[in-house]
């Protein structure tokens, strides 16, 4: 509906206000501008000269208008998930349940799969790899307690959702997979929907990424069974870190916060999340 308004109005409007040019040279300096003569004389035909750039603006805002205006055909099936499969659980916080409102999942699963995006479950998204059950995207999104100034660290990219959700609620977000097709795959629906704060890196998250740290919040989506040292040591003073640890399939996922160099871990409640991979490239 707004997107209609905005385009009605200047194009509607725009022939009958177009601006008076000013005329340097006039013979009679008293008499008035070409243009004034034609309005007084109650007529006025703009030159094309003066309509081109208006048409190319047109031209050129049609593409985006038709884009902005593709329905999303998910928008009740998503507030729905948020409600029943967020809200209704628990999950408070109010920047993470607009995040996970705007955030459209189906465009994270394949193609085959769009119809069942929203429902309250990990869905495969191929290599054996799924992406997370939105309740859990939430979860682990409240309890990193972002306030959009922050730099966020993700191990585990997989469909790149949570690094889009993450995107909403944080600064900047870098996000590493070991899996190169996932990885690769992530970093395209990511750029399609705009997430341009999003630096996906294909590579073994089991080594962080040093070259970013440290790391005000970092998030993993596999599970190691010790939290590895090299994210330790990334994580920021007063940072946070959430994580699932342990061997498929006891896992429980941690809150960690980092103080006085040294991580206070709370125990959060019991998941189940692929392994984490710790050496070699994962291929
Ligand atoms: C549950 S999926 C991640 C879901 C993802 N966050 C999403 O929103 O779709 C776990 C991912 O972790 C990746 N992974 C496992 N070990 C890894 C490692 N050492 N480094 C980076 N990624 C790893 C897997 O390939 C898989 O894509």
């Amino acid at each position: 509906m707004a997107i209609g308004k905005t385009v009605a109005g200047p194009l509607a409007t725009a022939p009958m206000v177009a601006p008076i040019i000013n005329y340097s040279t006039t013979k009679n300096p008293d008499s008035p501008k070409p243009e004034i003569r034609r309005r007084r004389a109650g007529w006025y035909n703009p030159p094309m000269s003066r309509l081109k750039p208006l048409f190319i603006g047109c031209l050129l805002a049609f593409p985006l208008l038709l884009v902005r205006a593709e329905p999303d055909p998910f928008v009740a099936a998503r507030a729905a998930m948020v409600q029943q499969q967020i809200v209704d659980r628990g999950v408070r916080d109010p920047q993470v349940i607009a995040a996970m409102k705007r955030v459209p999942r189906h465009r994270f699963v394949p193609m085959e799969l769009q119809s069942m995006a929203y429902q309250d479950q990990p869905l495969p998204i191929g290599k054996d790899q799924t992406i997370s059950q939105p309740y859990m995207v939430a979860l682990m999104s409240e309890l990193l307690a972002l306030t959009g100034r922050e730099k966020v660290l993700e191990i585990g990219t997989g469909s790149g959702y949570q690094a889009a959700v993450l995107a909403e609620l944080a600064k900047d977000v870098y996000s590493i997979e070991i899996i190169p097709v996932l990885a690769r795959r992530a970093k395209k629906a990511l750029q399609d929907l705009g997430y341009a704060r999003v630096q996906v890196k294909e590579g073994n998250g089991y080594a962080g990424w040093p070259q970013k740290a440290p790391f005000d919040a970092i998030i993993v989506t596999c599970a190691p069974n010790e939290v590895p040292q090299a994210l330790q040591d990334q994580l920021k003073e007063g940072g946070r870190l959430v994580i699932p640890v342990g061997d498929w399939p006891n896992q429980m996922l941690y809150e960690i916060v980092k103080r006085e160099g040294k991580l206070i871990k709370q125990p959060v409640i019991p998941v189940v999340f692929v392994p984490m991979v710790k050496s070699g490239s994962g291929q």
